[in-house]
């Protein structure tokens, strides 16, 4: 009797794990990959916002503004929005919302929970930074460029990364601009203070971050 009382609370431990761990992550729904502005309209209003308001974006806003920087556009060659070189694709894009750190999975479609945190203001030295909807931080997973753990790391290791961290951020600006939000992106990041909280390992380093929002009229 007393083995099976064991047996079933495991069960519902277990099991309740399960649920409050998925229930964490975000599900996006379907971006839209249709629509926006056109092409020269978009550039013509790209620009860096510095002035937000509190407001988060929609799911779906989110979704699209993910899709739109490093989504897959063939992902029968699993390929993306954006280039990189040698097809490599060692950019990570992190999620820094309010209700914590998330990791984006393009083919899932999802944000993995990487903590509960709210981490806005450690991405940026701007105060700006800690008000607006999100910020992006752009991570390269130098282990997918053989790089071992503790292997030295030189600036000119970084020169690709920094090139595709670029043509992410454009797309993001793009998007913005076609969707009446703001965003700017940031070398000024406290990498040695952000990459713990973010739990990074040795060999994945923070490039660069974004930050998008509402922006104030
Ligand atoms: C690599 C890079 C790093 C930047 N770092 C910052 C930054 O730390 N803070 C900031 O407010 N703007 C930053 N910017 C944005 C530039 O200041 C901005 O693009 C420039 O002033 C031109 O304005 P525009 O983007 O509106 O055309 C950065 C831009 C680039 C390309």
């Amino acid at each position: 009797m007393k083995k099976r009382i064991l047996i079933f609370m495991a069960i519902v431990f277990s099991t309740s794990l399960f649920i409050s761990i998925s229930a964490q992550d975000i599900a996006l729904p379907a971006p839209n990959k249709t629509g926006g502005k056109p092409l020269m309209q978009a550039l013509n209003e790209r620009q860096s916002t510095r002035s937000f308001t509190k407001d988060n974006l929609t799911q779906q806003q989110l979704s699209d503004l993910l899709w739109a920087g490093w989504g897959f556009n063939r992902s029968d060659q699993k390929k993306r929005t954006a280039p990189s070189s040698m097809n490599v694709q060692e950019i990570d894009v992190y999620v820094a919302l309010p209700t914590g750190l998330y990791l984006y999975f393009a083919e899932s479609n999802m944000l993995k929970q990487i903590n509960n945190k709210d981490i806005r203001k450690l991405c940026g030295t701007q105060d700006f930074v800690a008000e607006a909807a999100l910020n992006l931080v752009y991570v390269a997973d130098l282990g997918k460029l053989k790089k071992k753990e503790g292997d030295p790391i030189k600036e000119s290791d970084l020169l690709s990364s920094y090139a595709n961290t670029g043509f992410i951020a454009q797309n993001i600006y793009l998007y913005c601009a076609s969707e009446n939000l703001g965003c700017v992106i940031r070398g000024s990041v406290p990498k040695d203070k952000l990459a713990p909280e973010m739990g990074l390992r040795p060999n994945q380093v923070i490039i660069l971050s974004q930050t998008v929002g509402v922006p104030k009229k």
